[in-house]
């Protein structure tokens, strides 16, 4: 980064009100009593089989403790803040509780989905709890599923989904023509995401800042952070600021690196929709929460059951932090050198060819992350704020940046009208799509938002508007090139675990 703009970067942390943001204590992300599970030094393949086996036997007893003492369990997962807060909880064990809460099926007694049916309440429909349905309705989604890890699956859990786990948000709540398809996210990494974006709209906002001090009536700036590009800013006649000229990010100037449409900000509020749309468990979080929505994304029951199921406090704060740190936790995908030197070969040609044809004006392959910690509680106060350097391999100096290797500008793109929607979404014009991380694309089938390219060949040739000169590079390479390239994101891949599926 440039020296002026670092120094915006810091006046922005004053100006934007987020003085409070120099941390006192931050706890590395890698638990102590676990440095080998992630970061510099992967487990061997034998650790991972005995820690998959070990882990097995632990889930069978537990299995059979709960057929003797039923409810054991999720009292154990009803996790509490406040023992967060006071440090009761360390970073390894609310990451194995939040990992149980993922692939737990929530059950009606523990407030799986809604009890609306015969309510007169059109958000749900017409059967008894959970009242599941593919379709979404509104806000108030499904719920489609009765747990994380049925969509979130492919190649272990926190993985993408496959081309029937494509969800429907914002329909009519029963024909798919009605809503926005998409393809489960593989969430490998996410946590440097959010910490990527937390960064880029800090110097956005300063970079805003600055020009509305220096600019003179007529002149225009350009926006840019990390190297990227958002438009520009022109000051009025008047002296008020012109933001029609930005690009790729909302005009808050906020980067929301989650969803495919860029439209989250933070893994906290991903987890709390999520919770609600997907399985209709409505977190205290949200509940309490006055929103202009609220009855809309909530229900219309009593204040606290907007779901009418009877079961009240579905998910304490403490678990949605278990579940957020569970998804911060998760490795950022790796990139695999073959070990044959033609594939080798082939494949550094591929990088060179994907810069050359212009793949990597938007698939940007590197970031520098100057400040690797994020707040997963409730609030910036509230516990636990972690330090994700262990999560990025590679030797890094204090005071050096780290360097995020995730293949996107984390900024959206007009796609053209194959890939546009037939209306927009949160505000989002229905031909623009964030570009998606190209981090773990060789594990991550199928592509495109809505999954219907199986092959990347496929989703290449997809893009249009602002991608159609890379997509028709691309189809004018030389056989050896595009194998090249092929063989290129190939290499891109996730870390490899082994567990056992249940
Ligand atoms: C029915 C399928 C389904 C279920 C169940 C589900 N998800 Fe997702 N998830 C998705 C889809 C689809 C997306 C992409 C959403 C979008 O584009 O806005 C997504 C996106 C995400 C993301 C953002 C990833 C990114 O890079 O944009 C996170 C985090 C996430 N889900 C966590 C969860 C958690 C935690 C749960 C359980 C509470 C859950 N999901 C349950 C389908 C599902
Ligand atoms: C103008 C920006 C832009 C350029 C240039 C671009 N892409 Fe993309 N790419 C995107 C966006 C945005 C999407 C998501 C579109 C969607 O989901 O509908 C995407 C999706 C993809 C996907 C699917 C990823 C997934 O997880 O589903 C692959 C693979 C891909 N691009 C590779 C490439 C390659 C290779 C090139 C160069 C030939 C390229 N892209 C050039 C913006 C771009």
């Amino acid at each position: 980064m440039r020296p002026a703009c670092f120094a915006l970067t810091l006046l922005a942390l004053l100006s934007w009100g987020s003085g409070c943001r120099r941390v006192a204590q931050v706890e590395p992300i890698t638990p102590a009593e676990d440095p080998q599970l992630r970061g510099l030094s992967p487990p061997s393949p034998q650790e991972q089989a005995q820690r998959a086996i070990s882990e097995r036997f632990q889930r069978r007893e537990q299995a059979f403790r709960e057929l003797l003492q039923p409810g054991t369990q999720w009292q154990v997962l009803r996790v509490d803040q406040g023992q967060i807060d006071q440090r009761r909880i360390s970073i390894a064990r609310l990451i194995d509780l939040g990992k149980e809460l993922f692939r737990t099926d929530f059950t009606v007694e523990q407030g799986l989905g809604n009890g609306l049916a015969g309510h007169g309440s059109n958000l749900a429909g017409p059967r008894p709890a959970p009242n599941l349905r593919h379709v979404h309705r509104g806000e108030f989604g499904g719920p489609d599923a009765t747990r994380c890890a049925a969509c979130h699956h492919f190649g272990g859990l926190g993985g993408g989904g496959g081309k029937i786990d494509t969800t429907f948000f914002l329909g009519d709540g029963d024909r798919p023509d009605s809503a926005l398809p998409r393809n489960p996210k593989d969430l490998h990494g996410t946590s440097l995401l959010q910490a990527l974006a937390d960064e880029m709209s800090r110097e956005l906002r300063a970079n805003a800042s600055a020009a509305d001090r220096s600019l003179k009536p007529g002149e225009s700036v350009l926006l840019t952070s990390k190297g990227v590009g958002f438009g520009y800013i022109r000051k009025r006649s008047d002296g008020s600021l012109d933001l029609t000229g930005i690009h790729g990010v909302s005009p808050d100037l906020v980067v929301r690196p989650f969803g495919w449409k860029g439209t989250t900000a933070t893994l906290r509020q991903v987890v709390l929709y999520s919770l609600q749309q997907h399985l209709g468990i409505q977190a205290d979080e949200l509940v309490h929460s006055p929103s202009p929505g609220r009855s809309e994304l909530l229900g219309s029951g009593p204040d606290e059951d907007p779901d009418s199921d009877g079961v009240r406090h579905e998910a304490t704060d403490g678990m949605v932090t278990a579940l957020t740190t569970f998804v911060a936790a998760l490795p950022p995908p790796i990139e695999e050198v073959p070990e044959v030197s033609t594939f080798a070969l082939r494949s550094a040609r591929g990088s060179e060819v994907f810069s050359q044809i212009g793949c990597a004006k938007c698939h940007v392959p590197t970031m520098q992350l100057h400040e690797p910690v994020v707040s997963l509680g409730p609030t910036w106060s509230r516990r636990p704020r972690v330090d994700l350097s262990p999560l990025v391999v590679g030797a890094r100096k204090a005071r050096e940046p780290l360097t995020v290797r995730l293949y996107s500008d984390l900024r959206r793109h007009n796609m053209g009208e194959a890939l546009a929607e037939p209306r927009h979404y949160r505000g989002v014009p229905a031909d623009e799509w964030l570009t998606p991380p190209l981090w773990g694309v060789a594990s991550s089938a199928p592509y495109l938002h809505d999954g219907r390219a199986p092959t990347v060949d496929v989703a290449i040739r997809a893009h249009g508007g602002e991608g159609e000169a890379a997509a028709k590079a691309f189809a004018a390479l030389s056989l050896e090139d595009s194998a090249a390239l092929r063989v290129f994101l190939q290499t891109l891949t996730r870390p490899q675990s082994l567990e056992f599926k249940p």
